[in-house]
This record gives C-alpha cells, structure tokens and sequence, in this order.
C-alpha cells in the first residue's frame, strides 16, 4: 500500500508545456489511493483541458475565485481548499509561479491557496535550461526552500524548445516515488518495530466450549493502524475478534488461547523496540480440557482453574531495551492499582481505564484513559473514540523514545 492513500493531494497546476504530463501524474496519485483536486492557473488551460484533469481526478478542476456556472456556489474557497490538502504539489512549477510564490504575490486562485495550504508543499519545476539557471530563478528556489517548501528538482535531457539540458519537469512516476520516499523518511516511527497485543483470548473447557470475555480488540488495532500510519513495522497478535487492521503495513497475527498469545509474543520480542500489551487476557484457564464434550448430568458443574501466563509481566522480566507499555482495566482504588501494576510487570507506562468512566472500557467505541508514566506522572485525556485514544496513547509514546 501506498504512504498516498487516502491522503487529499492538491494538484496546481501552472502554465508551462510540461503541463500535459500532469494528467499520469493524476492517474499515479489515484492509482496510489489519494484523493485528488486539482487547481490550474488560467494559463496552463491552453496546454491541457480542465476537462481531462476533472475526469482524471474525478472532482471539479478550479482556476479562478468565482465559479460563472454555479448559482449556489459562486465562490471558490481557497481557504477551505488550503485546508483540505494533506499535501500540495505544484507541477509544472513555471519561473514566473515561483517567483509569486516566493514574493507572497496572490493574484490567481492558485497563489492564494498556496499562501492558504498549511500542509507540506512540493513543486517541481519545469522551464527551458536558461531560465532554469537564471539568477531570479535560482533565488525563488532559495527562497521557497526557506519557507520550507520542498523540490521536486528538474531532470536534464531534450526540452520542447529543441535544446538539451537542465529543466526538464520530473517525470509523473517520478514525482510520486520522490514524495513518497520524502514523507517515509520523515515518519516518527519509521525502522522501528512495534508488537501489539489485542482482544481477549478463549480458554478452552471441552471442544465446544471456552471462557472468554467481550473484549472487541478496537483499541489494540486502532495502536496497530496509528503506529504503522507513522511508519512503524507493526505485529499485531489477536485474540478472536471482528476486527481487520485497515493499514495493510500491519502483520497480523492471529491466536486463540493465552498460551498461544504469550508463545507469539514472545517469538517476535526480542526484536522489538516498543511492546504494547493491549489484549484481555484471560487471567485463568481450565485445569484440564476435555478431549469429548462435557454432557450434562449433574446438577451443579464445577471447573477447575488454573492460572494463565501473565505475558506482559513476563515481557517486563526479561526486557533490555524494548519499551513496554501495559493497560488497566480498573473498578476501585484505580491510580494506586495501576501504579502497582507498571512497577510489578516493570513498565514504561501504564494506560489506566476506569470502568467508573462511562464511556470507556470493554465493547465500547469509546474510552477515557489516563496514562500513569514510570516517573509516576499523570496524564489524563477526555472521552474519545478510540482511534483519538490510540493517537494520544503513541504522541506520547513519541515524546519518549
Ligand atoms: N496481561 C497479560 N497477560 C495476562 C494478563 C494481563 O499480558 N495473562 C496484560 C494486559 O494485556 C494488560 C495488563 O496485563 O496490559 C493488565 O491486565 P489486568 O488484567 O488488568 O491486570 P492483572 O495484572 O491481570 O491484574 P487483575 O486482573 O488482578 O486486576
């Protein structure tokens, strides 16, 4: 899977002859996953229609402030639009666009987004090889550089004025391979490897039969897609559950029981640079499990339990380097509880679920967590879904690895 998809790209494009490659490079931000817009300056309509690029890119193109053609919406927001784009590319970037860009001039739809976009923005440019080496143009890269605006540099070779050399626009392909490899490489958590536990796990009485609990394994996939969305190598252990990781970075590992939970886990940690054990583990299993099924014959039934590994505190004793993050999932005395539990199973933090809270815990899309750090810190968070949950529980992992 593309590090594009499902990202919004602002496509602007200006007017250079380059122009009409911008319409694989639609292709290749759709065929990535991405959402595309595209904006055209009024002078890069006589290289390519607005037409092409709209079907391409499946949404209306826009190249001026007001929009003649719609009564209900005669304004075109480039502010609204600035603010939808995960990233914006400009491509072709002509010498007489940077050089607006690079002064703040604003005097066509696509200057005002750009001054609009808070997103990162790539522009590629695309001019004939003494323009590309003039003195002016080489001072907008300088200056679009200092904005933090990121180049897309131009490749040598035949130009459409017949001369060969610097300024050739990249090619579409090209452009996505670059800005994919720039947002990878700029991941938090990119070469780190990440292990995740989630759901509950079924301990078995007879064939038929288990104890199990109504653990939905949403917040230990929520983490898997959160951390891999930021680069990491994630392993997702599962007990049963409905659940499917929607990053496809995500490997996901799919148990039964505590014991092949905790088999798992143990297989990948020595590897690992983060451990997160979010999964209900059953804390105790039957002693013996019957090979038949149990019929009914008494009146009363009596199992014995033993029980279950604890993975996580197994986790904990045998840690070097890895950083170690446990749940609580606590009715009474819950601070003091969980502070007991992070120095038992010698963590790194601890997530603290209150089932005083309503809202959080088990089954529910929604949770309040409060994270109790190895300093004993606390830090506590609102009731959220449980995707903002797991975006809190990692930006706060970040500040500490
Ligand atoms: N855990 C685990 N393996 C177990 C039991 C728990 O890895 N066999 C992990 C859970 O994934 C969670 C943390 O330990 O991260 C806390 O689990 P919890 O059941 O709340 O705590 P326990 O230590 O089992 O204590 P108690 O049930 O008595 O509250």
């Amino acid at each position: 899977m593309s590090i594009l998809s499902g990202k919004n790209i602002l496509l602007g494009i200006t007017g250079g002859i380059a122009a009409y490659k911008t319409t694989y490079l639609v292709r290749h931000f759709i065929k990535a996953g991405a959402h595309v817009k595209v904006i055209m300056t009024p002078a890069s309509i006589d290289f390519v229609t607005p037409l092409t690029l709209s079907t391409l890119s499946k949404n209306p193109v826009l190249s001026s402030f007001t929009n003649e053609d719609d009564d209900n919406d005669l304004w075109n927001n480039h502010v609204d639009l600035g603010l939808w784009a995960d990233i914006f590319v400009i491509a072709p970037a002509t010498a007489n666009t940077m050089s607006k860009m690079a002064t703040g001039n604003s005097d066509n739809f696509l200057l005002a987004t750009y001054l609009s976009a808070k997103c990162p923005v790539y522009f590629a440019p695309a001019m004939d090889l003494d323009m590309y080496k003039h003195p002016s143009t080489e001072a907008s890269f300088k200056a679009l550089k200092s904005f933090g605006n990121i180049i897309i540099p131009a490749g040598s070779g035949e130009l459409a004025s017949g001369l060969v050399g610097e300024g050739r626009m990249a090619e579409p392909e090209d452009i996505v391979a670059f800005i994919e490899a720039d947002i990878l490489s700029k991941l938090p958590l990119r070469n780190k490897k990440v292990l995740i536990t989630a759901g509950p796990t079924y301990e078995a009485i007879d064939p038929v039969r288990f104890i199990g609990n109504h653990s939905s394994g949403k917040m230990g996939f929520e983490l898997a897609n959160v951390a891999a969305s930021l680069g990491a190598d994630v392993i997702l252990i599962t007990g049963p559950t409905k659940e499917a990781a929607s990053n496809s970075l995500v490997k996901v590992i799919a148990v039964t029981s505590a014991e092949e939970m905790y088999k798992a886990a143990h297989d990948y940690y020595q590897a690992v640079d983060v451990a997160i054990c979010a999964a209900a583990v059953a804390d105790y299993k039957p002693k013996n499990v019957a090979a038949q099924k149990i019929k009914k014959k008494e009146a009363t039934f009596t199992i014995e339990l033993e029980k279950t590994k604890d993975i996580l505190a197994s986790l904990g004793a045998i840690k070097k380097s890895q950083f170690l993050i446990g749940f609580a999932l606590e009715t009474n005395n819950e601070i003091e509880n969980a502070k007991g539990k992070l120095k038992r199973k010698n963590l790194d933090f601890i997530v603290l679920n209150s089932l005083q809270d309503k809202g959080a815990g088990f089954g529910k899309s929604t949770n309040k967590i409060t994270i109790i750090d190895k300093d004993e810190s606390l830090t506590s968070f609102e009731l959220k879904s449980k995707k903002e949950v797991a975006n809190d529980i990692i930006k706060y992992l970040l500040n500490k690895i």
